[in-house]
């Protein structure tokens, strides 16, 4: 990912928040909040053959303890008119390879029990469910406004590490 794909990464970011299955997120950051919170090393997008973006991924630590710096969590989000065909996966695939290059041995991330296309994403791509969190925060928009809702915890433990 380059600064200049910043405004379809954005773009794929909220459409993905419209859907109200993405995250309790009511609307995309700005570049700086994304710069700031997203480790540089692992900022990934899938392109089409002329360059337009169609998804991304891209991780921030979990946690400021250095015994945690090998923990961290993602997000994964493709354009609504490519999805089905793969680029999750492929994105995975190589936000899973950067981060154990460099020494990353856990991914995590909380997903909305309703969001079916992710949960199959995810473990089939060896993240496994660690745990239901019942009620653990509130919708702040979208038609769900003001509901708790329901998060699985998964996770992806790298076996070479
Ligand atoms: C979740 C998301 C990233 C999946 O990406 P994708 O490119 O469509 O997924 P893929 O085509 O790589 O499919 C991966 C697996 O999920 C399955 N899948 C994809 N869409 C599905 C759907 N709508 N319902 C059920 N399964 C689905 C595929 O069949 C495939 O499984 P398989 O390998 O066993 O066939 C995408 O739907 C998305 O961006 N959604 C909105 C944002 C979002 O929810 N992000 C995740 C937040 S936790």
């Amino acid at each position: 990912m380059e600064p200049a794909d910043w405004q379809q990464v954005q773009g794929i970011y909220q459409e993905g928040i419209d859907t109200g299955n993405a995250t309790f997120e009511a609307s995309a950051p700005d570049w700086e909040h994304f710069d700031r919170s997203r480790l540089p090393g692992h900022r990934h997008v899938a392109a089409s053959a002329d360059g337009t973006v169609v998804g991304w991924a891209a991780v921030s630590p979990v946690s400021a303890r250095p015994v945690y710096a090998g923990v961290v969590e993602h997000s994964v989000y493709v354009a609504s008119s490519a999805r089905g065909l793969g680029i999750g996966e492929a994105l995975l695939q190589a936000l899973i390879e950067s981060t154990e290059n460099e020494g990353i041995w856990t991914i995590q991330a909380s997903v909305f029990p309703e969001n079916e296309a992710s949960l199959k994403l995810h473990l089939s791509t060896g993240f496994t469910i660690v745990g239901r969190r019942q009620r653990i925060a509130r919708m702040t928009h979208g038609p769900l406004k003001g509901q708790w809702r329901d998060t699985l915890l998964i996770e992806r433990r790298s076996p070479g590490i």
